[in-house]
């Protein structure tokens, strides 16, 4: 990878340490969605490998200023630093249109935003942001995330990749919520392993 753009995942490092936010995460979330994404990367080999890795480091940056609207204000965060140390135009407009949309129900135009939002969503299921906000007792963070997990596999992750690694991450993602003891957490817990999560 070309120094303008490790310069550039630098930035986007020193941003999301300052995002603030035990669930929906900071410096570890991000280090997480690029974890997934070139687990992704290595069945999508059309996609534009450096595009997904700074996009995936970038994506919710944008939060260091509200959740609100956060995926179009990283997405143009990201594009602006990368113009700002010269990087290519096209490539540019593919990290901005990356991010963009990678909200649950959200639709990206191109296939490194969908390998972004699958492998944002798949983060959904790491064990370590819910102990964040449980450590924190940010209960209340939980319940959107509740109500999408049922649809999570066959309607919010698009490749066939993410469902295959939903497939792998779901059983260590119950077996963490089934050992949760925590006594304000009981009500979420017994309802998530009451829900339908795998087919
Ligand atoms: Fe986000
Ligand atoms: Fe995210």
């Amino acid at each position: 990878m070309q120094k303008g753009l490790l310069d550039s995942i630098k930035e986007a490092e020193k941003i999301m340490n300052k995002v603030d936010d035990s669930f929906h995460g900071g410096l570890e979330h991000a280090r997480k969605v690029v974890y997934i994404s070139q687990q992704i990367l290595a069945s999508e080999p059309k996609a534009n490998a450096d595009v997904v890795v700074v996009s995936a480091w970038w994506h919710d940056t944008g939060r260091i200023i509200g959740n609100e609207e956060h995926e179009k204000r990283s997405a143009l965060m990201a594009s602006e630093d990368l113009e700002n140390r010269g990087i290519d135009r096209i490539f540019c407009r593919q990290v901005y249109l990356a991010i963009a949309h990678h909200r649950y129900d959200m639709h990206p135009v191109t296939l490194e935003g969908t390998i972004i939002r699958d492998a944002d969503k798949l983060a959904l299921l790491d064990p370590k942001r819910w102990q964040n906000a449980i450590d924190d007792k940010a209960y209340h963070k939980f319940e959107h995330t509740i109500n999408i997990l049922p649809t999570l596999k066959n309607d919010v992750l698009r490749l066939k990749s993410s469902k295959d690694l939903y497939d792998k991450l779901l059983p260590e993602f119950l077996s963490y919520i089934r050992n949760i003891n925590e006594t304000d957490f009981m009500l979420q817990k017994q309802e998530i392993l009451s829900l339908k999560l795998s087919n």
